[in-house]
């Protein structure tokens, strides 16, 4: 059976800087807070309507370049967003017209801080049935046009920055490397502990100016819930995809998890005993940046020579949904 391996990554971030200082002058909060209660420095805004699949355009050259291949190499597009350019249709065919790809199939993925992760766990089933050879997976988010930026929403708006991250996965007879197992969750129960209400298709009439009034147009969190749960399903999904392949926490050269907030992170590496030097986390530079964070992170690492061929590598997201889920890479 063939293995799926990425063998090229590319990334892409506005150049709009938002410091916490830039926040403050927004709404109630501080620099202190935001470092001390998520770990985020800055992010990145856009500042065009370029929107998710113009971000991930700009990665995915990127990627192509370092993968060494052709757009018209690429067999199917994943693009894993939860901030797409349109209700409908996805951002995947959009990416696919920049590239100019007519005809292949493009599939969209709507797991939210989990996207990349369900995204490169579909690529992979593609590619050990045959199906492909060469998939583009992409995630890419502009949130930064869909937060409250008021006082009202600081809970979250402080949290989240824009960002584009792509991996080229292609089909690779080395049965040793690429892409060793995935594991994918969800649990709907808490579908409302993080979502967007409106405007959705579920109210009767779809749309109504209370939506814009009461707030409902903004993301909703329960902060406390989604940091409690997220801790023990990274740990859980780390352990998982480590015992599906007998492989132990110390063979492990770095944990790549989803940059949902530094906390979290600490806390999953405290579990494992890791120091940090082996957990990557970006997200004092770019904030939460969801189904982007993975890619992204991915790719930072890959540029600062911290993974070298033959490493195990854990990819591991919880978010919305709630969704969660592993990958256990060996590069
Ligand atoms: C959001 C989060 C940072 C809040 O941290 P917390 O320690 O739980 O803080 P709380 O929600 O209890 O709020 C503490 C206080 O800070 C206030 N506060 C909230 N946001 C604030 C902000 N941006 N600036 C200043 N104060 C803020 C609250 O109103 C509250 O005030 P009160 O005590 O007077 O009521 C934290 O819950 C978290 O990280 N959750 C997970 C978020 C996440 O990862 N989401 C993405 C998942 S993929």
């Amino acid at each position: 059976m063939n293995r799926a391996k990425i063998t090229g990554t590319g990334m892409y971030i506005p150049e709009k800087v938002v410091t916490n200082f830039d926040l403050e002058k927004l709404m109630d909060t501080s620099d202190a807070w935001i470092r001390e209660r998520a770990g985020i420095v800055e992010r990145r805004f856009v500042e065009s309507e370029i929107g998710a699949a113009g971000l991930a355009y700009e990665a995915a050259k990127k990627a192509l370049e370092n993968a060494q291949v052709e757009p018209k190499d690429i067999d199917l597009i994943i693009f894993a967003t939860l901030s797409p350019e349109y209700q409908f249709p996805g951002s995947g065919v959009l990416l696919q017209e920049k590239l100019g790809l007519q005809g292949i199939p493009a599939l969209d993925i709507r797991n939210q801080c989990t996207g990349f992760i369900y995204g490169l766990s579909v690529a992979d089933q593609y590619i050990k049935t045959g199906m492909y050879k060469c998939i583009m997976v992409a995630g890419a988010e502009v949130h930064s046009t869909g937060l409250d930026m008021s006082t009202r929403g600081r809970d979250l708006a402080v949290l989240f920055g824009d960002g584009a991250g792509v991996a080229i996965v292609e089909s690779s007879d080395d049965s040793d490397c690429g892409i060793l197992s995935s594991h994918l969750h969800a649990d709907g129960r808490f579908a409302k502990e993080l979502y967007i209400e409106n405007p959705g298709c579920l109210h009767i009439p779809r749309y109504t100016d209370e939506m814009f009034e009461d707030g409902s147009i903004y993301p909703y969190m329960n902060g406390r819930q989604v940091f409690k749960h997220a801790v023990v399903r990274f740990c859980e999904a780390i352990e998982e995809c480590l015992k599906a392949n007998n492989v132990s926490p110390d063979e492990v050269k770095l944990v790549i998890p989803h940059q949902a907030n530094q906390r979290i992170t600490e806390a999953v590496a405290q579990r494992f005993g890791y120091t940090m030097d082996r957990v990557f986390s970006n997200i004092h530079k770019y904030g939460n940046t969801t189904a982007a964070s993975i890619p992204i992170a991915l790719h930072e690492a890959l540029m600062e020579g911290i993974i070298n061929e033959g490493d195990y590598i854990v990819l591991v997201a919880f978010g919305s949904g709630f969704t969660w889920g592993s990958i256990l890479l060996r590069w």
